[in-house]
């Protein structure tokens, strides 16, 4: 009798417990309600490069004849039986329309080493979807030379600025090599604000991870990529860059817009995933102290090499030599005391 008491009482706490826990959580949601991340659907990247420019002789999309495409990632496909199948693409992996002018101008910047397998899955598919969507384009390959650890977010800034000495650029798409576009509405065009294309990968179950996530593959015009000052170039190995960049992105007031799930699909070539490098998290915590003086602005963290330029059939490759992180990452963490906050960092990441 005395435990059947007990029992009871041991529920009625149980059931309010979760009943509490579950108004925190609601107001908890409610006070972080953030709207900085919107859906938009790929035809309004047209609509509005037509305000920035004249409509006439511009290329023209019947979205009813776009869709969902069958996407491989298990094949090895030859550099050969990709150019049979493009033989519209020009040396160093770029191409126009030649009866329209494509709204914008775009280079599509991939950080790479060492993954050849991914890059030729990627550029079978690329080409012609690029074609499809009728967009004047050269794929550059960043490569980090030597072995150090691999630093996306610094290939990503040299990728920028040697693609604006090669060309008029209005539009940059950062692309990991092994994410394929699966639907051939996703345009590759910016906006004036960042652009998340890769907003369902099948990796993450055909969702974003968190709603900040602005990974795989993002697009930005020059202007405004110079606006955030680019990429951090203080992470080195996994992890971390990518928030760091979309942090930049959102506390600039830039909107994060995405394609819809059904249309931002992307299928991620299988590998084996890194581990996060010790200094990821602690580096993200002070990317707010680093920001006006890590990228694209600073000369120290901007000391590279090219090696070589070298333009292969379908694709450019810029060998590049980055240099090697610092001993100890200590040397980007100057004030801890300038660091966000541990509520500002999760509520980045559970918004
Ligand atoms: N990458 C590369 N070689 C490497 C490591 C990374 O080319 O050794 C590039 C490549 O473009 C890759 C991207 O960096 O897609 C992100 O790395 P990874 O795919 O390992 O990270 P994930 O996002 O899958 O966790
Ligand atoms: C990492 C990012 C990564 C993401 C998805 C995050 O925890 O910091 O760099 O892109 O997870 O894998
Ligand atoms: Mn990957």
């Amino acid at each position: 009798m005395r435990c059947k008491h007990h029992l009871l009482k041991c529920r009625r706490f149980l059931v309010q417990l979760a009943v509490f826990v579950y108004i925190c959580l609601v107001v908890f949601a409610l006070f972080n309600y953030r709207s900085h991340c919107i859906e938009t659907m790929p035809n309004t990247l047209i609509e509005m490069s037509k305000l920035d420019h004249s409509n006439e002789g511009k290329c023209q999309l019947n979205f009813d004849k776009l869709g969902g495409a069958v996407v491989d990632i298990f094949g090895e496909p030859s550099e050969e039986s990709i150019l049979k199948a493009n033989p519209h693409v020009a040396k160093g992996g770029t191409w126009m329309p030649d009866d329209c002018k494509s709204w914008q101008r775009v280079a599509i910047i991939i950080p790479y080493r060492d993954r050849l397998h991914h890059l030729l899955v990627l550029l079978r598919r690329l080409h012609p979807m690029l074609k499809l969507q009728k967009i004047a384009y050269r794929i550059f390959v960043v490569e980090q030379a030597g072995n150090d650890k691999f630093n996306r977010g610094k290939l990503m800034n040299v990728g920028f600025l040697e693609a604006l000495r090669f060309g008029q650029y209005d539009c940059l798409v950062f692309q990991d090599v092994d994410l394929l576009p699966e639907d051939d509405r996703n345009l590759y065009l910016c906006d004036s604000y960042a652009r998340h294309l890769a907003a369902a990968i099948d990796e993450m179950r055909y969702h974003v991870m968190y709603y900040n996530y602005a990974g795989g593959v993002i697009a930005m015009n020059k202007h405004n990529f110079k606006n955030v000052n680019g990429y951090s170039n203080s992470y080195w190995g996994w992890g971390n860059e990518d928030d760091d960049f979309s942090a930049r992105i959102i506390e600039s007031g830039l909107l994060l817009t995405r394609p819809p799930p059904h249309i931002g699909r992307f299928k991620m070539v299988r590998h084996t995933k890194a581990t996060r490098s010790e200094s990821g998290n602690e580096l993200f915590l002070g990317w707010r102290e680093r920001w006006p003086r890590d990228g694209l602005n600073d000369p120290v963290g901007m000391n590279y090499t090219v090696q070589s330029v070298k333009e292969f059939p379908l694709y450019t490759t810029i060998l590049v030599d980055i240099g090697q992180p610092p001993p100890s990452m200590d040397v980007y963490i100057t004030d801890r005391s300038k660091d966000v906050s541990l509520w500002w960092f999760f509520k980045y990441y559970f918004p």
